[in-house]
């Protein structure tokens, strides 16, 4: 008994450190119709901003890809990504809520979306094409930001630089309850780079176009 319990444990560790996507059902759009209230009130709002840790506008996550959704998801819900809101609202889902969110936002938005060109339509400073280098960034997240290189990386191009900015710092911060966020690829990342240059990289990205939008949406459909 005490080996199956062991062995069974081994388990859940392979699943936890392996692509968690792997395992999430199929996702399903219509379902998740039923879903969205709760996630309308702040990333169906434009310009909506949130106060914590400072003041920045919510992330947009419709056009984002739907592995990613469903994995940042997950790292709320088990702790690996800290801010209090999402980790009390990712609590309450189950996979499958996980995997019809992601599926929905993935779409959503997206029938009258220009494509975006596969480099970027702004060259960055010589200052911040540094930094980028310096991070090799494009390698994971496509050359114009819009394309991660497997489809559990996020898009970033165009979502709001102060949201960029924030999640960067946190990927740097450790030890701290409320703050920060468990990631072994962007922790090493962050690592290299002083406040500033992080700040520089998310005003350029956030300043390209990309597939993110937020789409007012009203509860009352
Ligand atoms: C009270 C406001 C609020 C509500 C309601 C809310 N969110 Fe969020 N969401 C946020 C904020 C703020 C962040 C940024 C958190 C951070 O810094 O990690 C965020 C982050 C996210 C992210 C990560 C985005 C990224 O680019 O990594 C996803 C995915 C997400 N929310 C999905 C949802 C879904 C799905 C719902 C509904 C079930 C929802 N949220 C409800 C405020 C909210
Ligand atoms: C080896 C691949 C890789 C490289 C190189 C890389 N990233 Fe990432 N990036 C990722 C992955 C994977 C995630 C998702 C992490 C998670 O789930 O929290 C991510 C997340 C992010 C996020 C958070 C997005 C969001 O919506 O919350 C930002 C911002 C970001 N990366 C910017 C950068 C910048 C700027 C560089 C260069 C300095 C860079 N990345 C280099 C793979 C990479």
């Amino acid at each position: 008994m005490k080996n199956m319990l062991s062995l069974l444990a081994l388990a859940g560790i392979v699943s936890v450190t392996g692509t968690a996507y792997a395992q999430v059902p199929k996702g399903d759009i219509k379902a998740a119709e039923g879903k969205v209230a709760t996630c309308i009130g702040c990333h169906g709002i434009a310009g909506y901003q949130a106060s914590f840790p400072e003041i920045h506008r919510v992330p947009m996550i419709s056009g984002q890809s739907a592995p990613y959704l469903v994995n940042a998801l997950l790292a709320y819900q088990k702790g690996e990504r800290k801010h209090p809101t999402m980790r009390g609202i990712s609590g309450s889902l189950t996979d499958q809520d996980m995997a019809d969110l992601g599926a929905y936002y993935a779409q959503h938005g997206q029938d009258k979306a220009k494509p975006v060109p596969d480099q970027p339509a702004k060259q960055p400073t010589a200052e911040v094409a540094a930094l980028l280098q310096k991070g090799a960034c494009i390698s994971c997240h496509g050359a114009n930001f819009n394309k991660g290189v497997d489809p559990s990386y996020p898009k970033i191009a165009g979502q709001h630089a102060d949201y960029l900015y924030v999640s960067l710092k946190a990927y740097k911060t450790e030890g701290q309850a409320q703050l920060g966020r468990a990631n072994a690829i962007m922790g090493a990342q962050v690592k290299q780079f002083s406040l500033a240059e992080l700040k520089a990289m998310a005003n350029y990205i956030g300043s390209l176009p990309g597939d993110l939008k937020t789409v007012p949406q009203s509860k009352l459909r």
